[in-house]
């Protein structure tokens, strides 16, 4: 394992894989690839909510996650395509901060991942306009019957077994990549003298889901 406390590694990502793994470790803690994004609009407030990390690619140097892409994230990552992640691992005592733009995923991509989703979480993808307002716990409920329905499922109790056959992924669902510009890794320290280690890297456009990246420089920070 990397100490933060010698000589930067010439680049975090692998460190950030370890950090990664690591956490995935630690047994009392769910969700332990949950992240913090924070997303801006076009009016420039600031947003924030969980999701999850799905996919971290150290080689090309993004994190995937998945969502609505016509949720309150997906109108401000059309609007300004820049998003910052946050993990926090309490017990590890370490922070890391990845900060970057934001690409959607290729098609085929998403359609892989959404293909190995549950039965129950294709059809709350097709029926969650995600983020809009909804009358009643009810209305959710039926409209969940009614998708089961279309994609041949049991219309009274969309809960019950899946029928044959895949779903298509909803064109309004899928992934986004977060290209890492700068990555920030906090290592709890003695006497609140943390280390703070900063990375940044130039980064230009390579494609719809592509970026090509520069060299990492690294700069220590102070607690
Ligand atoms: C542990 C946890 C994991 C979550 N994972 C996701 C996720 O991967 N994708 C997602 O769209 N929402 C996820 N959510 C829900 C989001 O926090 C949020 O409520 C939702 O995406 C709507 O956000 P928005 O209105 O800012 O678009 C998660 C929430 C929690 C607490």
């Amino acid at each position: 394992m990397v100490n933060l406390a010698g000589a930067p590694p010439d680049d975090p990502l692998p460190v950030l894989r370890q950090w990664l793994a690591r956490a995935a470790e630690l047994a009392d803690r769910p969700n332990p690839h949950s992240m913090v994004l924070s997303t801006t609009g076009a009016e420039g407030r600031p947003d924030a909510r969980v999701v999850l990390l799905k996919r971290f690619d150290h080689r090309r140097g993004y994190l995937v996650f998945y969502t609505n892409y016509e949720s309150a994230k997906g109108r401000q990552l059309a609007a300004r395509a820049e998003a910052c992640a946050v993990f926090h691992w309490d017990r590890l005592g370490r922070q890391a901060r990845i900060r970057g733009p934001v690409l959607a995923s290729p098609r085929e991509e998403s359609d892989a991942y959404f293909a190995t989703r549950s039965w129950q979480s294709q059809l709350a993808a097709w029926s969650s306009e995600q983020s809009q307002p909804v009358p009643s716990r009810a209305a959710l409920n039926a409209r969940m019957n009614e998708t089961a329905a279309r994609f041949g499922g049991d219309g009274e109790d969309w809960t019950a077994a899946p029928p044959p056959g895949a779903v298509a992924r909803p064109p309004f669902w899928g992934g986004y990549r977060l290209f890492a510009r700068n990555v920030e890794l906090w290592a709890q320290g003695d006497a609140r003298l943390h280390d703070r280690i900063l990375w940044s890297r130039d980064l230009e456009s390579a494609g719809e889901s592509e970026c090509r990246a520069g060299p990492w420089n690294a700069s220590r920070l102070q607690p």
